[in-house]
């Protein structure tokens, strides 16, 4: 490799790579999408993006593998899930095979920075969908632009795998009942910065949201999905609610609980109440991975999962998961696609 990177001291920054890819829709359809080197983009200060919000984006990651080649983890789902989030905003589809094409030509061609194997970095793929051109009243855009870009990366929450504090929201509401939470749009991620800046500034990873309607049962992390290994050991629940992001990471758990671990996938209402009925807990999503949740604090007390410590299965889940996405772990049919 010829790019000079401390590989295992990345945390999850911006880094300005080489190229990314630009598409932009027009007069009813795609243009030819194609490799800039020009991170900058320009638009029209009535551009709806920058007013009222329209504008969607993906996470996924690029993955080095032990013999040197490079995968990718469900990217058709990331590519589905824009599809979903654009519908939500009034803003045209990305179709699949150009998602698909624009994330292989981004990883390609900065190849070098797609991190090795044993690092545990991996390669960070931001597609972003926006409606631009000019505009003033509350409407769809007349244009809309679809760029991807990537850099690599290191842990999202502080030291990675190791249990993290989380606190409770209470007091905030991070997307409403019948809103936008299910959509990866910009607007639930500022509508979580004060809660994320109180929960920072007071020594956890992240904040905890509870649903919107009861404020009862928990939705989410301000970046994650949220997961919990039953008491008795034989359910993986995760919460279910019309407001929190259908998370790829949070599925493939599901699904790995499941065929591998003999464990019943439960999506269910899960009451901030009754954390007493789990032994272990986690947040899970492309950047968090799989962080053991060490404990929640909800009203002034803090709850401890177990003994503070990563469980076993949450340790044996991050296992299987890491050991699909990095190539060592044969995958379900279709998990991984090479670059
Ligand atoms: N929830 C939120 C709010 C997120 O930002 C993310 C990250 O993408 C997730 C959940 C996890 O989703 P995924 O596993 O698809 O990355
Ligand atoms: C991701 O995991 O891809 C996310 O979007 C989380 C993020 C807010 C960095």
């Amino acid at each position: 490799m010829s790019v000079n990177i401390n590989w295992n001291n990345l945390g999850f920054d911006y880094m300005n790579l080489p190229y990314r890819y630009r598409a932009t829709w027009k007069n009813g359809a795609w243009e030819a999408g194609q490799l800039t080197q020009d991170n900058q983009i320009t638009m029209s200060e009535g551009s709806p993006i920058l007013h009222y919000g329209q504008g969607a984006f993906e996470g996924l990651k690029a993955y080095r593998t032990q013999s040197g080649a490079i995968q990718l983890f469900r990217p058709d789902q990331n590519a589905k899930r824009m599809q979903q989030s654009a519908e939500k905003l009034l803003m045209p589809a990305v179709p699949t095979e150009m998602f698909l094409d624009a994330v292989q030509q981004v990883v390609a061609a900065n190849n070098e920075y797609v991190p090795p194997y044993g690092t545990g970095a991996t390669l960070y793929v931001r597609p972003l969908l926006i409606g631009i051109g000019d505009n003033i009243g509350v409407n769809p855009a007349p244009e809309y632009l679809f760029t991807v870009f990537a850099m690599p990366v290191g842990p999202y929450f502080k030291g990675g795998m190791v249990p993290t504090r989380f606190v409770v929201a209470d007091t905030f509401d991070r997307a409403a009942h019948y809103g936008t939470g299910q959509a990866k749009v910009g607007g639930n991620y500022a509508a979580s910065l004060q809660a994320g800046k109180f929960a920072h500034e007071n020594g956890f990873g992240d904040a905890i949201y509870l649903d919107p309607l009861a404020h009862r049962y928990i939705e989410e992390v301000g970046s994650a999905n949220f997961f919990a290994i039953t008491k008795d050991g034989t359910q993986l629940q995760t919460p279910k609610s019309p407001s929190i992001l259908p998370s790829i990471t949070k599925y493939s758990i599901l699904a790995l609980a499941k065929e591998r671990f003999n464990l019943t996938p439960v999506e269910t209402q899960i009451d901030i109440h009754d954390l007493d009925t789990f032994s272990e807990a986690g947040a899970c999503g492309t950047a968090a991975v799989i962080t053991p949740i060490q404990s929640i604090t909800f009203e002034g007390h803090e709850h401890v999962f177990g003994d503070g410590t990563t469980g076993p299965l949450t340790q044996r889940l991050y296992n299987e998961l890491t050991g699909i996405q990095f190539g060592d772990v044969t995958a379900p049919t279709g998990w991984v696609v090479p670059v």
